[in-house]
């Protein structure tokens, strides 16, 4: 830090409007870097390990990385980027996308990072929200056994991007690529061009911007949550080195991707914010075979595994053959995120990855909460399977019934809310602030709104229900129903859709699509690979439906309002009891939909 703060905290949910740290002045990478520089620059910061079991893992010292992020900011200053500019980063899971990551930090640019699986129609939202002037790409993609051509998607989408004059590409996979000249250069090109191995931290104020990262909602396009540099630091940091216990010489695995929040934080920031090894993890849990995850965990020794409850569920359905090869012994703690963990799931990865010795951190968090909020910490807290247990110390969840009121004492279920500012609570949604208003503090007066329901059990353990509103999470990735929809009704078929999540054994929840179709004559399996295909076009593999049912009509009420609830209902497979549809226009759609389920 350059600079104390004045002020900790001011704050009020009305505007809102919070603001940590006011008044210092500091840049995260140099407490990611030169501070590691000084005391361990041959500590290994990251471990790289490909896609592929036949190419060697990449070591590289806090000195190195120091030295790859001061020269990748010197490429973007190069290229004219500047403190303020927004710079989208659409890559794999390759070193040079950390390193980018940081690189935009150390020069005060705030950058967007894009999961790679999102489509070029995604990227061009994405992009013009925030009016990106810099992308940073690869050619290719390396995912299992297949090649993805990023680059190309990048292309397609800057034909509607006129913000974009740059565009940096790495060479991940040798694809033969379209370079477009004047503003596609090779980064390799460009890093061999830059003479100057340093690059000074940009000055930054506590409540800059440090970064944009889209997530979807209930209504409307994906919005761009907002965090800022001070207090995202300070609570990356703290829940990073309390929830994990990742000792001086452990090697802490977190397998998400960088395109999420759960890799901008505990696969970047927290650990470099630490001090420690981190692992980045090019490939897929089945690539080359089901015992990848158990291969890697033994090959580097992994002391703290971090992954997502649909990953524990694909790999515990393999069977635990697959695992037996491996002893696994190197594991301390282990993690889950990114959706409700069953207890089926939880407790296979108990006792089948932890070995019954390893506590299980399930920790609930979001995009907008920045870090970890709600968790048990390992070897302090007790332990409950499903449950995520209790909030970090400083947090200050509540449950609120449908009046608003805080419910109090324990066996409560509610509306999950926050009733006090945390340092990494998003600041404002990008371009927007309304929206944020809208969205998060808008439902309960005086209190963030979740979007999530609970439950408070007799202990005070959380157990985290799900998403209240109209959201999905398929596989731990969040998307909006109204998203899908909108997407879906591009189909040449489509004339409306109303889409709604069911259990699914994988994934926690699949996507459930109900179409009106215009064509009704035509093949019907056409008809959904189209709107399959469609969803996957327009957003991105992620929001393809897992099924389709074509009807005649949708359950609307006399004003026009689809109601979901019986839509869900028929998706779950349980139609014993759908409430009142008496206020529906035509009640016997509903008979028709039960018949025709799927
Ligand atoms: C869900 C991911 C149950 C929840 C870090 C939340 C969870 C949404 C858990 C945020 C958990 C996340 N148990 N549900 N341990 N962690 N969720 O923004 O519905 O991608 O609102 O952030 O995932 O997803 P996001």
């Amino acid at each position: 830090m350059a600079k104390k703060w004045d002020k900790v905290l001011s704050w009020n949910f009305t505007e809102p409007n919070v603001k940590w740290f006011e008044g210092a002045k500091l840049n995260i990478t140099e407490n990611c870097l030169d501070r590691h520089v000084e005391t361990q620059p041959d500590k290994i910061a990251i471990i790289w390990e490909s896609n592929d079991v036949n190419v060697a893992s990449e070591h590289i010292t806090y000195k190195q990385l120091h030295e790859r992020v001061c020269i990748m900011a010197n490429v973007l200053k190069k290229h004219g980027a500047k403190k303020g500019d927004r710079i989208c980063i659409y890559m794999p899971m390759i070193p040079q996308l950390t390193i980018a990551v940081l690189a935009c930090a150390r020069i005060g640019a705030i950058h967007s990072v894009v999961f790679a699986g999102f489509s070029a129609n995604s990227l061009v939202d994405r992009i013009t929200d925030a009016t990106c002037n810099i992308v940073i790409t690869s050619d290719g993609i390396n995912r299992g056994g297949k090649q993805i051509p990023a680059k190309k998607v990048v292309d397609e989408a800057l034909q509607n991007c006129p913000s974009v004059t740059k565009v940096l590409v790495a060479n991940c996979c040798n694809l033969e690529t379209q370079m477009t000249a004047g503003r596609d250069y090779w980064l390799h090109d460009e890093i061999a061009s830059i003479t100057d191995v340093n690059c000074p931290a940009e000055m930054m104020d506590a409540e800059d911007m440090l970064f944009i990262l889209y997530t979807s909602g209930s209504t409307g396009k994906p919005k761009g949550v907002v965090h800022t540099c001070a207090g995202y630091m300070v609570y990356v940091a703290y829940t990073f080195a309390n929830v994990f216990k990742c000792g001086n010489s452990d090697v802490f695995w977190c397998t998400a991707d960088i395109g999420w929040v759960t890799g901008h934080s505990y696969i970047v920031y927290g650990p470099l914010l630490q001090g420690a090894t981190t692992l980045m993890f090019e490939g897929v849990p089945t690539h080359p075979d089901a015992g990848r995850f158990w291969a890697v965990i033994d090959k580097h020794k992994v002391n703290q595994f971090y992954t997502a409850p649909t990953a524990i569920r694909s790999l515990m359905a393999f069977g635990d053959e697959w695992i037996k090869p491996y002893n696994l012994s190197s594991l301390k703690v282990i993690g889950s995120v990114g959706e409700p963990i069953n207890e089926e799931a939880w407790n296979w990865y108990h006792k089948n990855i932890g070995k019954e010795k390893c506590p299980i951190v399930d920790t609930w968090w979001q995009t907008e909460t920045g870090g970890i909020m709600i968790t048990s910490l390992p070897g302090i807290h007790p332990q409950r399977a499903a449950h995520a247990g209790f909030p970090i110390p400083g947090i200050q969840p509540v449950l609120l019934d449908g009046a608003g009121q805080e419910l109090q004492g324990n066996d409560v279920e509610g509306y999950l809310c926050v009733k006090f500012p945390w340092p990494s609570i998003l600041r404002t949604t990008y371009g927007d602030h309304e929206r944020c208003r809208q969205t998060y503090f808008s439902n309960y007066k005086d209190y963030y709104f979740t979007g999530d329901g609970a439950r408070r059990d007799e202990h005070g353990l959380y157990r985290i229900i799900g998403r209240v509103d109209d959201v999905i999470n398929v596989s731990g990735h969040r998307i909006g129903t109204a998203e899908v929809e909108n997407a879906i009704n591009e189909s040449e078929y489509v004339i409306e859709s109303a889409v709604v999540g069911y259990p699914h054994d994988i994934k926690g929840q699949g996507i459930y699509a109900f179409v009106i179709c215009k064509n009704i004559d035509s093949n019907h399996d056409h008809i959904r690979t189209d709107v399959q295909e469609t969803a996957s076009r327009i957003i991105g593999k992620l929001a393809r439906p897992d099924k389709i049912q074509i009807v005649s009509g949708l359950p609307k009420t006399r004003s026009g309002k689809i109601m979901r609830r019986i839509l869900r209902k028929v998706a779950e497979g349980d139609t014993t009891n759908l409430g009142d549809t008496t206020t529906l226009l035509d009640p016997s759609v509903v008979e028709e939909i039960i018949k025709g389920a799927v």
